[in-house]
């Protein structure tokens, strides 16, 4: 049903009231025909036509728009076939949804005939909008299926060397081929001498014995008739590094690889990996994740991965156990090298010792370019900080070597990267390098998963700005196939308090959805049959079970996917293991407060105790899963966790509040953010705990934070929920210990684990994403962009910028699923101005502010005035309501653009 507008007219002092019915489409000049969704809006499980995937019922997404505002979706129509000249005809062979009345435009669930191993699909769809109007179809997406079935999989598990190759021959031309690997450790692919796919770092850390992941590689056009060379080289990766005193899962990698060939006469072959393969130990002599690869060039088998190649000095691949685990698909984006860096400087601290400054924190490795002597050992070691003197300073790296030996061959102009290690650093040292490097001896190579920005912050004060920047960085240098803790010293682990502290700001600047899918369902591997879940996953650190603020990442996860991503399937997949976790949690409290902790608020300046941060997160998870069930129309247990979580609250408050002086605990921020950030406080009693906070922030400690991971990803929103949203500002743009602005201020280019700038060994990474906590306040709070109380994926938004007097504009935008929601403010002295965008099928409130004390305020938008003397004038299409809403305007608007301006005295 359309709304039906209210056209109001005003001329001078004579009220002409004209009530019109009209659609929205009298809004703007109606198109004559609505547009296809172009290729790049199409989505199917999260990604732009993926390949080699496992779910036998994936789910559909697109994006729509429109230049007229208030257009819906009423219906869609998705046709999937097997073959492009089918779709081309509008055959829907293996599905036609027929023309479904919903106005979903994400999460659409497949529900065609069974999907088969190794096929193609292609699909596309249309939508009609509230008149009636149906679009063209789009153009064909495509998606294929890995290997469904374990007996697909001919081949055993074969290792015994770095380099493995196989030889076979093709009796004709081949219509289409591809290749599925799965390994235990690292490989790159090759094929006819050539390089298969940009992947890197691959396939994903999982618990290996539990689940191997396999990526799927098209190579019909690598292969010709006649003779063809595959291979592989293998390095250890996380199956064989040691960490945390915990060894390897394995003592050697292993590979186990499958190609299907058809060729174009229909014949099918297929070559697996076995102990017909040829091995041979090649140039890599050391390969780790922590330590660095050592690479000698004198070793290598030049034409190994060709036809006609001697491999006479070759053994027989050995046979491996491997692993008995599930093999899935890799359905995320893989581990790239996504950038490349010129040094910024360089220097030559001592004789025969060059260090190159690249002027960013990344995560990666060096490219070395090099003409020498043969056997020439040429070695690059990495680090975060420098001495004053210039040298490297490495003390915070812990065990790691980080760092890379190449032995020159002595053939000319060399180069060389390293493929199965990779470092964090800002520096590289290189030392017995033949002759005087220059500038271009060096590049630096940005590695991490490939995911895709989703979000842009900027404001006009330059520090939230570097901030931001910061935050980027070092999200994605800790997002390798898992989120990590860090990507430097000897411990780059799968920390799930990292991971769950930082997951709301990476989904916010990032298309994380498949990468948190793959890593939540790491988690359900990890899970004992008691329920418990470890401190880190794949589990190697830290203990089993999890500090209940690291295994909150489970519930927290989940639900931070359904919130951002409207995904029911991840609360429905997990939701048992997900209880099994909270039954475990019950088993462990006493009386309804859970006090067990290792890590309490960790790294916090005034303590707290661990057994409140713990309790704290007892209820919310307990709340989390009271909120799944109810969405999944479990309304009994919906109603048990509640009780529970009110229990847990009542208990909360008989543990740790004080009634006397009105604070939690020992009074910290952290103590008292984290009570008002779940609403715990006894009836009437949060403004004395708000103003216990504030007062500790702004008189105990001169407005700065005390707090650590825990208390800071709550604090900032805790202000500004409370009404002193100008405090949070300064506490985001203090420059003074303790601050994000000290660390820019001492030239940090990621952010630290620390507040201080500890220049200790052990706990001092200069890459932690822990503290970037504060990007989604970036968003939520001075963006303005927030989901309605109840809502997910951006169906329905509230805009309500926190305008702050010493910012002038901000800018904030949000590639959502269902499309972009921006929101950007500027004011000065009387003039408050915010735009917003509002995907189609999404409807938003705006908040607009208004200065204190303002008289005769009027609101225009788009230059059409909504509301004049006291009131809301219905004049302008797409703003459906106005009211007065606290100390601002409160407009309902429909989808599209809309250009607000608030004007006064
Ligand atoms: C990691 C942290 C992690 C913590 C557990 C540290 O070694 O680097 O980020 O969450 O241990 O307290």
């Amino acid at each position: 049903m359309e709304p039906t507008r209210a056209h109001c007219l005003k001329s001078h002092s004579m009220v002409l009231l004209v009530l019109v019915l009209v659609s929205p489409a009298l809004a703007a000049p109606r198109p004559p025909h609505l547009g296809p969704i172009p290729p790049q809006h199409l989505r199917c499980e999260y990604l732009k036509n993926p390949r080699g995937m496992d779910v036998l019922r994936p789910r559909f997404a697109w994006w729509l728009s429109s230049p007229r505002r208030g257009e819906s979706e009423t219906a869609y129509q998705i046709l999937v076939s097997t073959s492009r000249e089918a779709l081309a005809r509008n055959r829907g062979d293996e599905w036609d949804s027929g023309k479904v009345t919903s106005s979903q435009s994400t999460q659409i669930v497949y529900a065609g005939r069974p999907l088969e191993s190794g096929m193609t699909y292609f699909w596309k769809v249309r939508w009609w909008n509230g008149e009636g109007d149906a679009s063209p179809y789009s153009e064909p997406a495509r998606f294929e299926m890995g290997l469904l079935h374990r007996d697909e999989w001919h081949g055993e598990w074969i290792g015994g060397a770095n380099l493995l190759r196989k030889p076979f021959a093709l009796p004709g031309m081949v219509r289409r081929a591809r290749v599925y690997v799965a390994a235990l450790g690292y490989y790159q692919l090759r094929l006819n001498g050539r390089r298969i796919g940009h992947n890197v770092l691959d396939p994903a850390w999982t618990t290996y014995p539990k689940r191997v992941l396999y990526r799927t590689y098209d190579v019909t056009h690598a292969l010709r008739d006649g003779h063809n060379v595959i291979g592989v080289m293998l390095g250890g990766g996380w199956a064989t590094q040691t960490a945390g005193g915990i060894p390897g899962y394995y003592t050697a990698p292993a590979l186990l690889l499958q190609m299907n060939i058809t060729l174009t006469d229909g014949r099918e072959i297929g070559i697996a990996s076995d102990a017909s393969w040829q091995m041979h130990s090649g140039p890599i002599l050391r390969d780790s994740v922590y330590n660095g690869e050592i690479y000698d060039a004198r070793l290598e088998q030049p034409g190994w991965d060709r036809p006609g190649f001697d491999a006479s000095g070759w053994q027989p691949a050995r046979r491996m156990a491997g692993s008995a685990g599930k093999l899935s698909a890799e359905m995320m984006p893989p581990i790239r090298v996504v950038d490349t860096l010129v040094p910024r400087g360089m220097s030559n601290p001592r004789p025969g010792v060059y260090v190159y400054d690249f002027g960013q924190n990344i995560s990666g490795w060096a490219r070395l370019r090099v003409r020498g002597p043969r056997g020439t050992r040429v070695e690059m070691r990495y680090a975060e900080l420098v001495y004053p003197d210039g040298t490297i300073d490495r003390e915070n790296l812990r065990g790691a070597k980080a760092r890379d030996v190449y032995i020159l061959k002595g053939q000319g102009l060399e180069t060389f990267q390293p493929q199965f290690t990779y470092h964090g650093f800002q520096y590289v040292e290189l030392t017995g390098y033949p002759g005087t490097p220059g500038l271009d001896t060096l590049r630096a190579r940005v590695v991490h998963t490939a995911v895709s920005p989703a979000g842009n912050f900027v404001a006009s004060n330059p520090l939230l700005n570097q901030i931001q920047r910061l935050i980027h960085w070092s999200q994605v240098s800790n997002l390798m196939s898992i989120p990590t803790d860090c990507d430097q010293r000897n411990e780059r682990q799968g920390w799930m308090g990292d991971a769950q502290l930082s997951a709301e700001e990476a989904m916010m600047n990032f298309n994380m959805a498949a990468f948190y899918t793959n890593f939540i369902r790491d988690i359900r591997d990890a899970q004992k049959p008691n329920g418990e879940i470890p401190d880190t996953v794949p589990h190697k650190y830290g203990s089993y079970p999890a500090d209940p603020a690291w295994g909150t990442a489970y519930p927290l996860l989940c639900w931070y996917m359904w919130q951002q991503y409207g995904d029911r399937r991840i609360l429905r997949q997990n939701y048992a293991a997900l209880q099994k976790y909270e039954s475990y949690l019950e088993s462990r409290a006493a009386n309804n407060v859970l006090r067990y902790s290792y890590y309490g608020d960790w790294v916090a300046i005034a303590p707290t105790p661990g057994a409140l941060v713990s309790d704290f997160y007892y209820e919310y998870d307990t709340r989390i899963l009271a909120s799944i069930a109810r969405v999944l129309g479990h309304s009994a247990d919906a109603e048990t966790y509640s009780r529970l979580a009110g229990e847990i609250r009542t208990a909360f408050n008989g543990a740790f509040f004080n009634p006397k002086t009105g604070q939690y605990a020992t009074g910290s921020q952290t103590a008292d953010a984290l009570a008002l950030f779940l609403h715990l406080p006894p009836k009437g009693r949060g403004g004395q705990v708000m103003a216990h906070l504030t007062n500790d922030i702004l008189y105990r400690h001169n407005t700065h934070l005390t707090t650590g991971i825990i208390g800071t990803k709550y604090l900032l929103p805790v202000l500004t929920e409370y009404g002193r949203n100008d405090l949070a500002y300064e506490l985001a743009t203090q420059t003074t210990y303790p601050s994000w602005g000290y660390m820019v201020r001492r030239g940090a280019t990621t952010l630290w684990e620390l507040w201080q700038d500890k220049t200790g060994p052990s706990m001092n990474s200069h890459d932690h994403i822990m503290f970037g906590s504060i990007g989604s306040w970036f968003y939520t709070a001075l963006g303005g962009i927030r989901l309605a109380p109840g809502s997910q994926g951006y169906r329905r938004i509230v805009f309500q910028p926190q305008i702050v007097e010493n910012l002038r504009w901000v800018s904030a935008t949000l590639d959502t699923v269902r499309g972009v929601v921006s929101c950007s403010w500027k004011h000065e002295p009387g003039r408050i101005e915010i735009r917003v965008e509002v995907p189609v099928n999404a409807g938003a409130s705006v908040v607009v502010p208004q200065e204190e004390q303002m008289t005769r305020v009027v609101i225009r938008e788009s230059g059409r005035v909504v509301w004049e003397d006291g009131h809301f004038v219905p004049s302008d299409p797409g703003v459906l309501t106005g009211k007065r809403e606290g100390d601002g305007y409160e407009f309902t608007v429909a989808s599209g653009s809309y250009d607000f301006q608030l004007t006064g005295e």
